[in-house]
């Protein structure tokens, strides 16, 4: 009997059950009334008077530890089975917060969009330059003050290296490298040593334009702003062409649309004008052709340059211009619905 006892104890020490039906098996395998525990204790009447004692508490113990690790499996499997019931497999998981596009990157996509749809085609260039793609190319006189120290950042004097005030350096380097016809869209940061206020930053964001082929005239460049204005900012804006001077154009001009936040009307924002200045423009002067390879007699072109900044503000109305790039989330997070 001893014997059984202790193999019996060994056993059920090691008793092992994968869910509660094999643990209730097991607990009327050993516990029940024809269990294997209860009937030790019937075979218990059959020990000798002077083992009784020892055996009794045997026995007892063996009951004990075997009630116990019974009980203890059922616990385990009710535990798992209440956290089993807590987890909702069917709940619709939480929206995975993926951050925002930046407003001037959904800008300036949606500038190239428009753009694309007419043709153009997007190039990239570098945001150190030397002078001769910034300015002497593009017709800029020796002493232009946009050369001024004022205005632009030089990072060596000889040989001139700067950090580029335009992204028409990128067109200069479209023209000396293709051949017409062009048609490009250059957006990119650009420098300026400028007084950091709300309104002006020592760098923001241009998107510019070149397209070159035989006959190209102004009225295909009034077309295609026209287009771009209505495109942007809604089918009910009109444009106005004002003379201007840039260096690389002749002639030249300065497009105002119809301010989108009074239509027109005259509001604080337009200045009671009821126009407000979103981008210059012009032909491209024979002499720029002619310095980038470019037969001005074949070929002529119309370019443009807007700043982003300017027209996001327009877009979005924000205020101050340095939100731009203060990556404060709770401003970036307004832009969540845009694309
Ligand atoms: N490059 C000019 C600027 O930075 C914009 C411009 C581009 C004007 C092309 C005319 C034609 O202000």
């Amino acid at each position: 009997m001893k014997e059984k006892i202790s193999s019996l104890l060994a056993e059920i020490e090691n008793i092992k059950a994968e869910n509660a039906e094999q643990l209730e098996a097991l607990r009327i395998k050993y516990l029940s009334k024809k269990g294997e525990v209860t009937a030790l204790f019937s075979d218990f009447k059959s020990v000798p008077a002077e083992q009784k004692k020892e055996m009794g508490a045997l026995l007892n113990d063996l009951k004990n530890k075997a009630t116990e690790k019974i009980a203890e499996l059922k616990a385990k499997f009710e535990g798992e089975k209440q956290a089993e019931e807590k987890i909702d497999v069917t709940r619709t998981p939480d929206p995975i917060e993926i951050g925002t596009r930046h407003p001037l990157s959904i800008v300036k996509n949606k500038i190239a969009d428009i753009f694309s749809r007419i043709g153009f085609t997007i190039a990239e260039g570098p945001e150190i330059e030397d002078d001769w793609h910034v300015f002497s190319a593009l017709n800029f006189p020796p002493e232009h003050p946009a050369r001024d120290m004022q205005d632009t950042f030089f990072i060596t004097k000889s040989p001139d290296v700067v950090l580029r005030t335009h992204t028409s350096s990128v067109q200069t380097r479209v023209m000396t490298s293709q051949k017409p016809p062009i048609r490009v869209l250059c957006p990119g940061r650009v420098y300026r040593n400028e007084a950091i206020s709300y309104r002006a930053h020592c760098f923001f964001h241009q998107v510019e334009g070149l397209y070159i082929d035989k006959n190209i005239s102004f009225a295909d460049l009034k077309q295609a702003l026209l287009y771009f204005a209505k495109e942007m900012f809604g089918e009910e804006t009109a444009i106005r062409l004002r003379p201007s001077y840039f260096p690389f154009t002749e002639p030249s001009a300065e497009m105002d649309i119809s301010c989108n936040i009074c239509g027109g009307k005259g509001c604080a924002f337009c200045k009671n004008t009821g126009w407000v200045e979103i981008l210059g423009c012009g032909m491209v002067d024979p002499a720029v052709l002619e310095s980038c390879g470019i037969d001005s007699k074949v070929y002529s072109g119309y370019a443009f340059g807007m700043g982003v900044e300017r027209i996001t503000n327009l877009k979005y109305r924000v205020k101050d211009l340095r939100m731009f790039s203060e990556n404060d989330v709770r401003f970036l997070d307004q832009f969540k619905s845009a694309y």
